[in-house]
């Protein structure tokens, strides 16, 4: 009898007492670039991995190479009222009018990987990434130690497939390895045209570089796929790529790491795509009310291809 009505007493407190709601999940509306490079592939991974890890709803659009997209995604994600916008923008300008209205719904907006080319600074609250200025440097500084170990000391012709026009990386690659180059006026750049980033039109473009120009020393891609397609493009023209013709490149991908070690490739300067775990751990921090610092910078290095077998196994993209 006792038992019973305990029992009872219990079920009635269960009926008062509303049982504790479920903690509201985060969400996180990005818009990716699209499917462009092996970079590219590997930081969709890592930020859907880091999502899923960290417990954090993830909404995520691909874009495919289409400002428009990234556009209708983003206002998408306004009017879903997401906790938080990350997007990785496919060219710098044309951000204004939407990084506004994310604003005034007062939705925080993070910049991964790239950067917009934007006044009113307000309009973001982090931007997280590498410093692409930084590696254009690097690679260049690369080419001039590689040059002078050579006894190279000449007029040296260099061609040049830039990435996607108007993009971050396109721009600050081509800053940075012309500021270094300025300073050897041996050095010069005959012919630079964009490969989109991808590896066949990084092979096209250097298939069009070979005909015309018979007398190429260096390609500097600014990523690992136009330099994998340009590779191509070297060897169909009878050719060695990494002997006859130089090519240093950016990402550090796997395939450029395979290439180096094939002894095609000579220089990939680093550029990390596992931006999700850091990305997460800022979503978190921003929904707690903390503040973010305004730019985050990934640390990164330089891989020659006599350190790419050693460095090889220990790759994660
Ligand atoms: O924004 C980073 C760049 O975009 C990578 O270097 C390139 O491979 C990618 O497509």
């Amino acid at each position: 009898m006792k038992l019973f009505k305990l029992a009872s007493a219990i079920t009635a407190l269960m009926l008062v007492v509303p049982a504790a709601a479920a903690p509201k999940k985060i969400v996180l509306g990005f818009s990716q670039i699209g499917a462009e490079s092996e970079w590219r592939t590997a930081n969709t991974e890592s930020i859907k991995a880091a999502a899923k890890e960290a417990g954090i709803e993830l909404k995520f659009s691909d874009a495919q190479q289409k400002e428009e997209n990234q556009l209708k995604a983003i206002r998408g994600f306004i009017a879903q009222k997401v906790d938080v916008i990350a997007f990785s923008p496919v060219v710098e300008s044309g951000w204004e009018t939407v990084l506004k209205e994310a604003k005034a719904a007062k939705i925080p907006v993070i910049l991964s990987d790239r950067a917009v080319d934007v006044k009113d600074q307000s309009l973001w609250v982090s931007f997280m990434g590498s410093d692409f200025v930084e590696e254009g440097r690097r690679a260049a500084n690369w080419l001039v130690a590689d040059l002078d170990k050579k006894g190279v000391k000449g007029d040296v012709d260099i061609v040049e497939l830039q990435g996607t026009v108007g993009s971050a990386p396109a721009i600050d690659r081509k800053k940075g390895f012309e500021e270094i180059l300025a300073k050897h006026p041996n050095l010069k750049i005959t012919r630079s045209q964009t490969g989109d980033f991808t590896r066949a039109k990084g092979k096209e473009v250097m298939e069009a570089f070979l005909k015309a120009d018979k007398n190429i020393q260096v390609l500097f891609a600014h990523n690992d796929d136009m330099a994998i397609g340009a590779i191509q493009a070297i060897e169909d023209a009878g050719l060695k790529p990494g002997k006859d013709i130089t090519i240093v490149s950016i990402d550090g991908v796997k395939g450029a790491f395979e290439a180096m070690i094939a002894g095609k490739l000579n220089c990939s300067v680093e550029c990390s795509p596992l931006l999700g775990p850091q990305l997460m751990a800022a979503v978190k921090d921003l929904v707690a009310g903390k503040t973010l610092p305004k730019r985050i910078v990934t640390q990164e290095g330089v891989f020659p291809a006599e350190k790419a077998a050693e460095a090889f196994p220990s790759r994660k993209y």
